[in-house]
């Protein structure tokens, strides 16, 4: 199968350059931190699928339940004819929702978003052959620098799916929701997946699985700044964590120093030590209630116009609309 036309905004020279600013600011402010897009080369893109088949990986399959059960409503009040997913992955949840547009009458184009060109790549050729008609257009974007470069066509519907909204910090987020308030029509519509407060020991299981997935997620990261750098981090001297930080509703995804570590950055021309024990954050994914999602939404300029989610109650679909 031949690979499939995207629209490059970000070039691998340009995620290169982003991710030297992003670790030169990340690897010498205290307490180290990284932002949660570098995860996702190739290896990490993989790897995160794996992480969905996991039992305790809970968030993909009640999101996907909670699409099953109300996608026609989506749908309906939607009335869009343009899906555009934001940070769409392997879109594997995605027909669930194409199939409801299709049902409805209005479906016309999909415009999957990803940072990742080797996700698009592996998605947009199956999506292609599935929905013979449809007009799939695959973007590489960096979507909170970029979402202008998200097509106008159509009357769109925007979905991030995922719990992806969770890996903004609060400040970020709020950027990015005002920044896609500005880029839509009035009447347009903003499916947003977002997972839900519950106990600690159900949330760390899902971020700390028993298969050690999710810690070759996390570590892969370091592999990333090797390549890419030119890094000596040595990845056996740092462990994978999971915290729950219930004053901010976050679980945290942190690497932490097993011994005193010296890592060159030559790239960076930089030298950066670890203390024994010394953690750097990799990622949030912040945990919401029905309270804090609608009024994030509604301080962007959207109004809420469904709650949607699985049966248990674990994951929620939020749809909003811009006002
Ligand atoms: N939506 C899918 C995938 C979620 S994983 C699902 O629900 O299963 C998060 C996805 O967002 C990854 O594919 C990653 O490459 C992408 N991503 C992360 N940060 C991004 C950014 N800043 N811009 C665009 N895509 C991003
Ligand atoms: C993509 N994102 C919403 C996932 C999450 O649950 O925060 C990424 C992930 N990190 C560890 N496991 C999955």
């Amino acid at each position: 199968m031949s690979l499939p036309a995207l629209d490059i905004h970000l070039t691998a020279d340009d995620a290169d350059a982003a991710l030297r600013r992003d670790a030169r600011r990340g690897l010498t402010s205290s307490p180290k931190v990284l932002t949660p897009q570098w995860l996702y080369d190739a290896r990490g893109s993989e790897l995160f699928e794996q992480i969905t088949a996991l039992p305790e990986y809970y968030p993909f399959t009640a999101e996907r339940e909670a699409l099953t059960g109300n996608a026609d409503a989506i749908a309906r009040i939607a009335d869009a004819d343009t899906l555009v997913e934001l940070g769409s992955g392997s879109s594997s949840k995605t027909p669930v929702l194409l199939d409801a547009m299709r049902d409805a009458g209005t479906l016309a184009r999909y415009i999957p978003v990803d940072v990742s060109p080797s996700a698009l790549e592996e998605a947009v050729p199956g999506l292609i052959e599935a929905y013979p008609g449809l007009d799939v257009h695959g973007v590489v974007a960096d979507f909170t620098q970029d979402l202008r470069s998200v097509p106008r066509d159509g009357r769109r519907l925007v979905a991030l799916l995922g719990g992806t909204l969770g890996n903004f910090e609060p400040a970020d987020r709020q950027h990015f929701l005002e920044a896609l308030a500005d880029a839509l029509d009035p009447g347009e519509a903003f499916l947003v997946g977002t997972d839900l407060v519950k106990d600690e020991a159900t949330l760390v299981a899902a971020y700390d699985d028993s298969s050690g997935v999710t810690a070759a997620f996390n570590l892969n990261v370091l592999a990333v700044l090797n390549r890419v750098l030119g890094a000596d981090f040595d990845r056996s001297g740092f462990d994978h964590l999971a915290v729950w930080v219930p004053q901010a509703g976050r679980i945290e995804m942190r690497l932490r120093a097993r011994r005193p570590m010296h890592v060159r950055v030559p790239e960076l021309d930089l030298e950066v030590d670890f203390a024994e024990g010394e953690e750097m954050r990799t990622e949030i994914s912040t945990k919401f209630t029905r309270e804090r999602i609608r009024g994030e939404l509604a301080a962007a300029g959207f109004s809420h116009d469904g709650w949607f989610t699985d049966p248990q109650g674990r994951f929620a679909l939020s749809l909003a609309v811009r006002r």
